[in-house]
């Protein structure tokens, strides 16, 4: 049957996730997960929401997301009304690509990045631009007057895990015409954050998730931080009831324990650090990573081969066709258990 789908839908691959093994007792570092459970407080939230035989699953969620949101402000220093919460981080890319460019209007991002925008600009219909980076960690040949709807700065960085500084990132919105998002999906892993730059660009959008840092990737978590004008027209397009009563009720537990926010995530930076000083011992160019994965080249710059030892131990880290880096592999930071099992398979493989 020859189906009415639109041309542009037709002709696309669609995304495709990272694997996700059915069977255990594999060591997962392919998806930037968290290895520790989520707040206990989230766990208790839950499970005060499912009391009670269910009874509040009876009726809809809050359709603002009103405690979410205010827990968000407070914690970001702004008014509720600078933030919008969402089903994951995805869904904003989303809703910015649906609420600011048209089918034919560009978009931009780095090239490496997150390569889920470019499928959301092709459902779309948006052309797609992308720049490449310098040396030194800048976007190449970036206009002195960006005319794209949108520019999608990944920081820090995914697979790399640079971080852009806020100079830069100052410097950026004032050459982009339309909105320059700042994707914060690993922000939580450094210290610097464009968040207080939204006070003072109003085409600057922050997203952040709560799949990483907060361990909630199984919730579907994720919000945004802009100017109320941008927040509106996200609020005005996304469905109504996104995020349903447990994921509210996890947000907000979630975001109010910051001790134990602080407490996994230094545990994780301290897995990471040492790390990735063994792998430079065993001759790994690991650039420094201001995320929850090190990008690792081995000296004879194959990705895949390392790719596919660790594959054979059921290990699972991601290694990229993109010729941009099949030089190295990145892997995830799970335990420190997992990483010292990580390491005697990559130190056998020599
Ligand atoms: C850079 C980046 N942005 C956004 C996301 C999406 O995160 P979420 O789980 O909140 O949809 C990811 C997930 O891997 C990511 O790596």
């Amino acid at each position: 049957m020859m189906l009415p789908l639109r041309k542009n839908i037709a002709e696309m691959t669609g995304y495709v996730p990272g694997f996700q093994p059915e069977e255990s007792g594999w060591i997962k570092l392919n998806t930037n997960e968290n290895p520790y459970p989520p707040s206990p407080k989230v766990v208790e939230a839950i499970t005060a929401e499912i009391a009670n035989g269910g009874e509040n699953l009876r009726k809809y969620p809050d359709a603002g997301s009103k405690e979410a949101r205010r827990v968000a402000a407070e914690l970001y220093g702004v008014d509720p009304s600078w933030v919008v919460m969402a089903n994951g981080s995805d869904e904003l890319l989303n809703n910015l690509i649906r609420a600011f460019a048209d089918a034919g209007d560009e978009i931009g991002y780095v090239h490496p990045s997150y390569s889920y925008y470019a499928t959301l600009a092709e459902i779309q219909g948006a052309k797609i631009r992308t720049f490449g980076l310098t040396d030194d960690f800048r976007i190449a040949d970036f206009p002195e007057r960006y005319e794209g709807k949108i520019f999608f700065l990944t920081s820090p960085n995914a697979p790399l895990g640079f971080g852009f500084d806020n100079e830069y990132i100052a410097e950026l919105a004032e050459r982009c015409a339309g909105i320059l998002v700042v994707d914060e999906a690993y922000v939580d892993f450094t210290n610097v954050s464009a968040m207080e730059l939204v006070k003072k660009y109003e085409n600057i959008v922050v997203t952040r998730t709560l799949s990483k840092s907060y361990s909630l990737a199984g919730m579907r978590l994720g919000l945004a931080v802009a100017h109320p004008e941008v927040i509106e027209s996200l609020d005005k397009i996304r469905d109504h009831y996104h995020l349903d009563r447990l994921a509210l009720v996890a947000a907000t537990a979630a975001l109010q324990d910051q001790n134990y926010l602080q407490t996994t995530v230094a545990r994780i930076c301290e897995t990471r650090d040492w790390f990735s000083a063994e792998l430079r011992k065993l001759g790994y160019c690991v650039k420094p990573s201001q995320t929850n994965y090190i990008f690792a080249e081995p000296s004879d710059a194959d990705g895949k081969q390392v790719y596919d030892a660790l594959f054979a131990g059921k290990i699972l880290v991601r290694y990229f066709s993109d010729p941009l880096l099949t030089h190295g592999i990145r892997i995830s930071i799970g335990t420190r258990d997992e990483m010292e099992q990580t390491l005697a398979v990559i130190t056998e493989t020599g």
